[in-house]
């Protein structure tokens, strides 16, 4: 489907890293699926280059290697490069924005900026775009991180919130773009079967993991002052546990859902500082060897202190005080350098409460959904099933639904179902404030407890991380899933 109606998406950081490997390459892919309107046009912003031709040159050296598997479409790429303007514009120059509004003038339809920036830049900007009048009929898209903790995140929603109402406010978190994602919204509120089944009298257990095999690479400097927990849990990982456990909406419009999973981020049950240690691990790696490839510690790497106390992994034991989920632990896990890259949603169901069949009715492996977000999207349902030959012998079987399979093209990698739903104003797939809000709130005792005291515990490269992170879940009579493996 092709975009509502023309546009001008402005995209500030132009020549940044985010711009070359995700926005550039996927608005190209939505450009060469016919999903951009024909007069839609894309005017990058930077201080770097001189001239648009120059823009161009870095476009085609940088971008292009980063455009998916699909590979490039010489003549949709030619295409794609003519909708491309370029300001060179000094943030710093009041002039400069003049020169922006003008370049804009004669642009008509949805205006969009996204600011590929660093969070610093965001509020500057948009008193910038504001002396100039270009907040009007406009959509900004704000880019995580969004603050460093609830009062910086709260100074910049209150200062952009002055320039632009929350309706032109797109807070970007791209694994709510991820086409997985969205199917499990499908697989819950699609299918009668799940329903009765999602809650606390039939789960045992939730597991919600991102671990991923790559360090910090060229991010060492960021993420240094970030760590795991803000980088990963405060959004992504909290983002998909109130998809998992949020009630169903009244309809998929964008504040029903959004509604249900700010239910659910205020209904995390609250961190007592006293408890941090038996509910939260952290970790850091060390150096090790993944795939065969020694890698090195996380306190050598550029940019990194080499006495660093940032946590590079977390796992966390979360309680939803509702009567759908009281009881029930939600053990979530994130690392950077692990064993590998994978992220899954594992629903753990409870044993069968008698079982004529015998003991092995009651092992663990079956009565499970395991929902596989990446690398490969899969749902899988563990059941129990009789081995063939005689007598009554169990095993775990699994009922297997591979995406890929069933649907062989119409994949969209997230960032362009996210810039599509910018242009298209469908805030769904955004981060209201006051999710966000409820997010920083839950995460801030832990955030103060780990930066008051301790450090993280160490863990080899290529593992899954400390053995805390097992230890606790031992401590429910569980285990993560790859150890039962
Ligand atoms: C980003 C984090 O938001 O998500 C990165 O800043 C992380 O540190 C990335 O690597 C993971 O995203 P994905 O889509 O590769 O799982």
């Amino acid at each position: 489907m092709q975009t509502d109606s023309s546009f001008t998406f402005v995209l500030f950081g132009g020549t940044g890293d985010l711009s070359m490997r995700k926005i550039l390459p996927a608005l190209y892919e939505a450009h060469r699926a016919g999903m951009l309107a024909a007069s839609g046009k894309i005017v990058a912003v930077a201080r770097h280059e001189e001239d648009r031709a120059g823009y161009l040159q870095w476009v085609n050296e940088h971008v292009k290697a980063h455009v998916a598997k699909s590979g490039i479409d010489e003549n949709a790429w030619a295409s794609f490069i003519d909708r491309i303007e370029y300001v060179k514009l000094d943030l710093g120059k009041a002039e400069d924005f003049v020169k922006l509004r003008d370049a804009l003038q004669d642009q008509s339809g949805t205006r969009v900026f996204y600011l590929a920036t660093g969070p610093s830049l965001f509020v500057p900007i948009c008193h910038a775009l504001a002396s100039v009048g270009l907040n009007e009929n406009a959509r900004i898209v704000l880019e995580k991180p969004l603050g460093y903790d609830l009062r910086s995140s709260n100074a910049i929603n209150d200062a952009v919130g002055e320039i632009f109402a929350e309706e032109q406010i797109y807070r970007i978190d791209h694994y709510l773009g991820k086409e997985p994602v969205q199917n499990l919204l499908a697989l819950r509120f699609g299918n009668a079967l799940f329903e009765p089944l999602w809650r606390r009298e039939w789960v045992e257990s939730i597991q919600i993991t991102i671990a991923e095999e790559l360090g910090v690479e060229a991010r060492g400097d960021f993420y240094d002052n970030t760590g795991a927990l803000r980088d990963m849990v405060q959004n992504h990982l909290l983002q998909l546990l109130s998809i998992v456990a949020m009630e169903p909406p009244h309809s998929m419009d964008s504040d029903s859902v959004r509604d249900e999973k700010l239910r659910v981020l205020r209904a995390l049950k609250p961190i007592d500082p006293r408890d941090i240690s038996k509910v939260a691990v952290r970790g850091q790696y060390h150096a090790g060897v993944i795939r065969g490839t020694s890698v090195p510690a996380y306190a050598t790497e550029h940019g990194v202190k080499t006495d660093s106390a940032t946590e590079t992994f977390v796992a966390l034991k979360v309680e939803i005080e509702n009567w759908r989920w009281a009881g029930v632990p939600f053990f979530l896990r994130t690392g950077k350098r692990l064993a590998d890259r994978v992220a899954e949603i594992v629903v753990n169901f409870r044993a069968v409460p008698h079982s004529a069949l015998g003991a092995s009715a009651l092992r663990a492996g079956a009565n499970r959904l395991v929902i596989r977000l990446q690398p490969n999207e899969t749902i899988r349902l563990y059941c129990l099933a009789k081995k063939p030959g005689e007598g009554m012998n169990l095993s775990s079987v699994h009922l297997d639904l591979a995406f890929d399979q069933f649907f062989k093209e119409g994949q969209m990698e997230a960032y362009q179902r996210l810039l599509l739903d910018v242009i298209n104003g469908r805030l769904a797939l955004f981060v209201r404030r006051d999710e966000q809000e409820a997010a920083w709130k839950w995460v801030e005792p832990i955030l103060n407890e780990w930066a008051a005291s301790g450090k993280p515990k160490p863990y080899a490269a290529g593992t899954w991380g400390p053995a805390a992170a097992s230890a606790m879940l031992a401590q429910h009579g569980t285990c993560w899933l790859e150890e039962e493996n």
